[in-house]
């Protein structure tokens, strides 16, 4: 099997190629990734040796590289993680989340239709079913849950599930979408709520708490993340969704107590800040059909999996301080100066 996993030099995508290499040797794993902010090659050394592997920096929304790869390579899957992910981010400026998010998936499925191939598989987000109520917590997205969305992210990942499905019906492309709730593990970028707090209680800096900090997050770790993804592109069904979640639900205050509790810091370091427009305030996803259909169920309990995360950021303090040191710090800046004064302001 030959496989193009887009979108590997990042925080998920690492992960899967990782898992995969491991899980099946004889694979072939080709990733696809332009490098961009939230790509670190460096994240992809300890399997840049192996002869099963190939990285190619190019961009999902160039169609000529994009057409050359498959030329090259012949893959059976694409599995597609390339994103602009970071939903603050959108909000600052929505253009290059439609140009990646939406362009770039055509362009990777209108190679899949010129080129053949077995499965093309969309990574998507729980995110495009928008939230529920805090005060319902009987409710959960389920696969019929009506697209519905807050952010330029979300509506950049929805409409990508759209074209996707609407690829599979036109065309009769064999598609699969899966739509996961909030990932944490190695390597996430730390500019999500995880990893950064993370890093500044490590540093003894504010953790910056968006509104009252009660929006309620599903969490899942990423490995099990991968493993759902290995099951649908194995034996999922074509022209089919699978949510994928843990019912691990807690909200954003409790997580950040947590980080200072396991880290021996204090809980005066954290400061509400003024809330993110159009906060979404929970997400809960209902995992029944990947369940009853593959036998998926997450593995790593929570309260594991967020102390394994932990030490790993403990013991790879250089993987985040590079790049916290370089363009990052320029973003940190700009995105909690105004932050930070509009929260005093409504303190
Ligand atoms: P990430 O931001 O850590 O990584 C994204 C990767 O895509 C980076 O390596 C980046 O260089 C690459 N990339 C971006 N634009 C590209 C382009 N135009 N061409 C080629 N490569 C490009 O993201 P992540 O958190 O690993 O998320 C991966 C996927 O999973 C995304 O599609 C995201 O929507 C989805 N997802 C994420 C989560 C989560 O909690 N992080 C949950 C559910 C779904
Ligand atoms: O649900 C899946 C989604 O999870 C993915 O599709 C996205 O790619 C991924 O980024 C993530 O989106 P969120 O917006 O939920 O994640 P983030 O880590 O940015 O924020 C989690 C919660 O924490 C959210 O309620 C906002 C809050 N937050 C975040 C940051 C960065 C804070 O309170 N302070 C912060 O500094």
């Amino acid at each position: 099997m030959n496989i193009i996993v887009t979108g590997g030099a990042g925080f998920i995508g690492s992960n899967f190629i990782f898992y995969m290499l491991k899980k099946y040797p004889d694979y072939r794993i080709v990733c696809l990734d332009s490098l961009t902010y939230a790509g670190n090659l460096s994240t992809l050394a300890p399997v840049m040796d192996n002869p099963n592997f190939r990285f190619v920096k190019e961009d999902i929304t160039n169609r000529e590289g994009v057409y050359k790869l498959f030329e090259e390579e012949h893959p059976d899957v694409i599995v597609n993680f390339a994103a602009e992910s970071h939903v603050d981010r959108s909000i600052e400026n929505p253009q290059i989340f439609l140009n990646t998010n939406i362009i770039g998936t055509s362009v990777l499925m209108d190679a899949c239709r010129k080129y053949g191939i077995k499965r093309f598989h969309q990574v998507s987000t729980d995110e495009v079913y928008g939230d529920l109520p805090i005060d319902r917590p009987d409710l959960f997205f389920t696969e019929d849950t009506p697209i519905h969305t807050s952010s330029p992210y979300s509506s950049s990942k929805a409409s990508a599930d759209l074209l996707v499905m609407a690829y599979h019906r036109t065309y009769g492309l064999p598609v699969s979408i899966s739509r996961c709730s909030n990932n944490y593990g190695p390597y996430q970028f730390p500019e999500k709520l995880i990893p950064l707090m993370i890093k500044n209680a490590l540093n003894d800096q504010p953790l910056p708490v968006y509104g009252k900090g009660l929006n309620v997050r599903d969490w899942l770790y990423v490995e099990d993340h991968c493993r759902a993804i290995d099951l649908i592109i194995h034996n999922g069904r074509q022209g089919e969704v699978y949510n994928v979640g843990g019912h691990n639900e807690m909200k954003n205050i409790d997580i950040v107590k947590l980080i200072c509790r396991e880290l021996g810091k204090s809980e005066s370091l954290i400061t509400y800040v003024a809330d993110r427009k159009g906060h979404d305030q929970r997400y809960a996803i209902d995992p029944a059909k990947i369940h009853h259909e593959l036998g998926w169920l997450p593995e790593t309990r929570f309260a594991d999996g967020i102390r394994m995360t932990i030490q790993w950021y403990l013991d790879n303090r250089k993987w985040w301080e590079d790049i916290i040191s370089g363009d990052y710090q320029n973003y940190y800046e700009k995105m909690y100066a105004n932050r930070i004064a509009d929260g005093s302001r409504q303190a």
